[in-house]
C-alpha cells in the first residue's frame, strides 16, 4: 500500500493543487485531486486480471476548472437540487444560487466541487487520504460555519471507501455525496447501456419536469424504474415513461429499502463483457442513479475518449433531493453539537 503526491497545477489565485495516488495491496489504484476532492482515475481488474481505469475524468486541472460536469467530485454543501434555490430554517428564509434552470444544484456556483481541499495522508487499513474544508457561514448562501472532513480509503479488500464527517456552529443543512461517473467496460469510450444494475429500492421519488421531487414515494413495480433484479440499463431507458422523458434517461433518487443508518448494500453494477462488478454500500437513505444523459460528446477526457450521451453512470448516495422543502423526507438539518457522519463503499469484484 502506498500514498504518493505530485503537483496537479495551481488555481488562478496561485493556490497549489495536488494529485494523490493511492495504491492498495492488490495493485488497485485511485488518483484523487485536492481540487473538489475529485476521483480522477480508478484502476481495477477485469475477470482476466487486466487492470483498467473505470471512471471518467480529465487530464488537467485547467480542464476540471473549465468544464467538468462534476466528474468524480465531492458535491456539497447540499448535493443535488433545492427547488428555486430557497429553503426556510427556524423561520428564516435562505436564498441560494439558481444554477440549474430555476433550481439550486450541488451547492451552487462554487460548491465543494470547486474548492481546494487540505489533504493529509492517512495510515491504517489500505491507502488513505483525508480531505478537509471549512465552509464559512454565508458561503453560497448557507448558514453556519461547516467544518467538513472526507476520507478516501482504498482498502485491501478492493473497495474505495468514503467517510464523510461534518459539524457546524449554527443550524444548517448538509447533504454530501461523491459524483464519480463509472464505466466498468472501457472507462467512458463507449456507453453504459449494457451494464446491468440492481438497486435495492421498492420506491423512488418522482420529479417534476425540472427534476424536483413531487414529494411522492412511488412504487417502482411495473415501471422502468424497477431495478430490484439486475437489469441492463439500456433495456427500458427509451420507454415512453414521463419520468424518463423529463431528463432523457435516468436521473432520479431511489428510496433505499435499508432506510439508511447502518452500512447496507444499496446497488450493484455488473458489466458482462469484462466481468467487472461494483457493489455500492451506504449508510444513506437514498441514491441518485444518473445515466450520463447530459454528456453530449463536447468533452474529451483522459486518453482522448469522447464522452457521449450515456458513456458514464453515477450512483450518488445521498439524502433525497429538496429535503429542506419536503417535511416528509428524512431531515438534512445539522445542529451545533451534532455530528454528520455517513459512509459509502464502492467495492470491486469480478
Ligand atoms: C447530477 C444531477 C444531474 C446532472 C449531473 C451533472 O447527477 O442529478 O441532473 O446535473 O449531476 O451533470
Amino acid at each position: 500500500m502506498s500514498v504518493t503526491k505530485k503537483p496537479f497545477g495551481q488555481m488562478a489565485d496561485g493556490t497549489p493543487v495536488d494529485l494523490y495516488t493511492l495504491t492498495n495491496a492488490n495493485g488497485l489504484q485511485a488518483k484523487i485531486t485536492t481540487y473538489g476532492g475529485a476521483v480522477v482515475s480508478l484502476v481495477v481488474p477485469d475477470r482476466g486480471g487486466k487492470l483498467a481505469d473505470v471512471v471518467l475524468g480529465l487530464e488537467t486541472l485547467e480542464e476540471y476548472v473549465e468544464k467538468s460536469p462534476y466528474f468524480g467530485c465531492i458535491a456539497g454543501r447540499y448535493a443535488n437540487r433545492i427547488a428555486k434555490g430557497k429553503f426556510t430554517l427556524n423561520g428564516v428564509e435562505y436564498t441560494l444560487a439558481q444554477n440549474d434552470g430555476p433550481n439550486h444544484l450541488h451547492g451552487g456556483n462554487r460548491g465543494f466541487d470547486k474548492v481546494v481541499w487540505d489533504a493529509q495522508e492517512k495510515s491504517g487499513d489500505g491507502a488513505g487520504l483525508g480531505l478537509t474544508y471549512l465552509s464559512r457561514d454565508g458561503e453560497e448562501g448557507y448558514p453556519g460555519n461547516l467544518s467538513v472532513k472526507v476520507t478516501y480509503t482504498l482498502t485491501d479488500d478492493d473497495a474505495l471507501r468514503i467517510d464523510y464527517l461534518a459539524n457546524t456552529d449554527a443550524d444548517t443543512i448538509v447533504n454530501l455525496t461523491n459524483h464519480t461517473y463509472f464505466n466498468l467496460a472501457d472507462g467512458g469510450a463507449g456507453d453504459i447501456l449494457g451494464h446491468e444494475l440492481m438497486i435495492d429500492a421498492d420506491r423512488f421519488t418522482p420529479t417534476d419536469s425540472t427534476s424536483i421531487p413531487t414529494g411522492e414515494l412511488r412504487s417502482v413495480a411495473g415501471t422502468p424504474m424497477d431495478f430490484r433484479q439486475l437489469t441492463a440499463i439500456g433495456a427500458r431507458i427509451d420507454e415512453d415513461y414521463e419520468q424518463l422523458r423529463f431528463c432523457g434517461g435516468y436521473d432520479h433518487n431511489w428510496v433505499l429499502n435499508s432506510a439508511g443508518g447502518s452500512l447496507a448494500l444499496a446497488a450493484m453494477v455488473r458489466e458482462p463483457v469484462t466481468g467487472r462488478v461494483m457493489e455500492v454500500h451506504t449508510t444513506e437513505p437514498g441514491i441518485q442513479f444518473y445515466s450520463g444523459n447530459f454528456l453530449d460528446g463536447s468533452i474529451t477526457g483522459k486518453g482522448g475518449k469522447v464522452y457521449r450521451k450515456h458513456h458514464g453512470l453515477c450512483l450518488e448516495t445521498q439524502h433525497f433531493p429538496d429535503s429542506p422543502n419536503k417535511p416528509n423526507f428524512p431531515s438534512t438539518v445539522l445542529k451545533p453539537g451534532e455530528v454528520y457522519q455517513t459512509t459509502t463503499v464502492y467495492r470491486f469484484t469480478v
